[in-house]
């Protein structure tokens, strides 16, 4: 049996041949997975990350599986000063750089009331202002140099439902989405394109693992709360981001596409809630709320 398609690679080979893409918290989880893809595809790939082993050892790894060529660069995206030596060094080793993914997230899972003032400020600060630092440096490169190029933003759906229990990510990653509509706008002119998208469930090891508890995996069941009922494949969230990224997706900017199996429109929808009724459950309904002949 073939894979199927949501599984398998959508876009064609040599779709990034000559360009070169920055994809922060490249390297681990849903960032390592878009790298891994695009470098498929033929682009340069530079990943950026907090910790220097674990970028290293990517790079390594993804440039031995593809024959690509990946440049690993410790970035915290808190520090302008990392952002801009990051894209530096992206420029020294490719010549020039066509595209950014703003990946790299920090979110706790918690009661508001039990956060410090500076919980709110660590993940604002990583995913608010990290994608905006990343975007102003690479930005400013892009408009100076006369490059067309394309931005690729994470968001969520929780952006526009919010969230209770991640309060902090929720305002940050709603940002994050009007940030990319504002910039639509007005670096159109440019021929500087910025979309976003906005994932459901796809499990990685970092997030999942660490951000869940393990005695809410019965509340999270995915056949109840995900009308798909299945969690995401890594490589259907690389397709979508690879075709936003590419020439393909060149009339598309300032918007979102969301790719959660239908997750919050479940969550939204007032009688949604009736999944759980039995179709004998439906039949004893059915006959008392019908009139009587
Ligand atoms: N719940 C609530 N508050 C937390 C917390 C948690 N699980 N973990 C840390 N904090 C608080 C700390 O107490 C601290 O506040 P304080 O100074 O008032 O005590 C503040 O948040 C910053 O914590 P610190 O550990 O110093 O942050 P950091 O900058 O070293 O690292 C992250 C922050 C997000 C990078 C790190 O926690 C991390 O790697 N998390 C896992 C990755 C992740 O979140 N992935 C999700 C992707 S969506």
């Amino acid at each position: 049996m073939p894979a199927p398609l949501h599984t398998s690679s959508m876009l064609k080979e040599g779709t990034f041949d000559g360009q070169t893409v920055v994809i922060t918290g490249g390297g681990t989880g849903l960032g390592r997975s878009m790298g891994e893809y695009l470098l498929k595809l033929g682009a340069n790939l530079v990943i950026g990350g907090r910790r220097q082993e674990v970028i290293e050892a990517t790079a390594a790894e993804l440039a031995q599986a593809s024959g690509g060529q990946v440049l690993g660069v410790q970035c915290d995206v808190r520090q302008p000063e990392h952002v801009e030596a990051m894209l530096a060094a992206a420029v020294k080793k490719f010549g020039r750089v066509t595209g950014l993914v703003n990946n790299a997230a920090g979110n706790f899972i918690c009661p508001t009331e039990r956060l410090s003032y500076n919980a709110f400020n660590t993940v604002v600060d990583i995913v608010l202002k990290g994608s905006y630092n990343c975007t102003l440096a690479f930005g400013k490169y892009w408009i100076k140099e006369k490059i067309p190029a394309s931005i690729l933003n994470i968001s969520t759906t929780y952006a526009w439902t919010g969230s209770g229990y991640v309060v902090p990510s929720a305002v940050a990653k709603a940002g994050v989405l009007i940030m990319t509509r504002s910039l639509a706008s007005e670096w159109g002119k440019y021929r500087i394109r910025i979309n976003c998208i906005a994932p459901g469930p796809f499990p990685t090891e970092g997030a999942w693992s660490r951000l869940m508890p393990p005695q809410l995996e019965e509340t999270f069941d995915v056949k109840k709360k995900i009308p798909l009922q299945r969690n995401g494949e890594h490589q259907e969230l690389a397709n979508l981001a690879a075709y936003l990224l590419s020439d393909y997706a060149a009339y598309i900017t300032g918007d979102v596409i969301t790719i959660d199996g239908g997750e919050w429109l479940r969550g939204a929808g007032e009688f949604n809630g009736l999944e759980q009724v039995t179709h004998e459950e439906w039949d004893l309904l059915q006959a008392a709320m019908k009139p009587k002949k």
